[in-house]
């Protein structure tokens, strides 16, 4: 099991939070100690898929980046037993702060192993924000594997080669590929094609669009509320074959 996984997708929108926080509540039920993080502090969204409402005084990966609090104060213990999530900012306000003063791009690395090692966490997932931003260029950097989310249009295959650019200038060689939000589940052979040749890896996982996740309003994560769907298949398809 890799130690830190990062789920990326060169577009927003593809589904990189959703597959995170659904693959870290399957993991958690299986009895894996995994915190997912949201390194994506423009645009945060896993405090919203768990349900996380940070009261005042509570930290934030921010908070720790601009030095108010250790990374370990930034950890929210969830359900399942064993799951964790660190939420990336409380306040909009907080974002001023980092981007008026700067910080520190070591101190995500160094907070990810703090993490690890103060959970005792099997597996740390980072959730990024597409595009360059230090955060998302740190955390395909420090993970063991990575997760490329893709759409399956033909704007997905624009976007792999520029993924494949940056991933090949880190290093990342352990890739994995998931299409996501696949019209009835389905892609043509020629798209499949050219995704892999573009990625240089094979699809791993290829997801359904599913109404019933876009329009999920309720509380808890999809797993929890669908348990036996076809989704949940395919996120079960991606733990066994790119995390276990
Ligand atoms: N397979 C899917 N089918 C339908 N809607 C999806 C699917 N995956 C994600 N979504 C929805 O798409 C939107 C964007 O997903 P999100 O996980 O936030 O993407 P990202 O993190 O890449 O920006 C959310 O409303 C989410 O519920
Ligand atoms: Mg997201």
């Amino acid at each position: 099991m890799p130690q830190v996984l990062t789920v990326h997708s060169y577009r927003g929108g593809t589904g990189k939070s959703s597959v995170a926080a659904n693959l870290s509540v399957l993991l958690a039920k299986e009895g894996c100690r995994v915190a997912v993080l949201d390194a994506d502090i423009h645009a945060p969204s896993l405090d919203t898929i768990f349900g996380i409402n940070p009261g005042p005084g509570a930290c934030s990966l921010v908070d720790y980046l601009v030095g108010e609090c250790e990374i370990e104060d930034a950890v929210f213990p969830l359900e399942p037993p064993g799951l964790f999530a660190v939420v990336a900012r409380t306040s909009v306000a907080s974002i001023n702060a980092l981007t008026t003063s700067g910080y520190d791009v070591g101190l995500l690395s160094e907070g990810y192993l703090r993490l690890i090692g103060a959970f005792g966490l099997d597996l740390l997932i980072l959730d990024t924000r597409t595009g360059l931003c230090p955060e998302t260029v740190t955390a395909m950097a420090s993970c063991d594997r990575l997760i490329v989310v893709s759409r399956a249009d033909r704007l997905a295959l624009v976007g792999a080669s520029e993924t494949m650019a940056l991933t090949n200038r880190l290093g990342c060689s352990e890739r994995a590929l998931v299409v996501n939000m696949a019209p009835d589940g389905q892609i043509g052979e020629d798209f499949r094609r050219r995704l892999e040749d573009l990625h240089g890896c094979p699809i791993e996982a290829i997801l359904p669009y599913e109404p019933l996740l876009a329009a999920h309003d309720g509380e808890g994560l999809f797993v929890t509320a669908h348990p036996n769907h076809p989704l949940v298949t395919g996120f079960r398809r991606i733990i066994s074959a790119v995390i276990k």
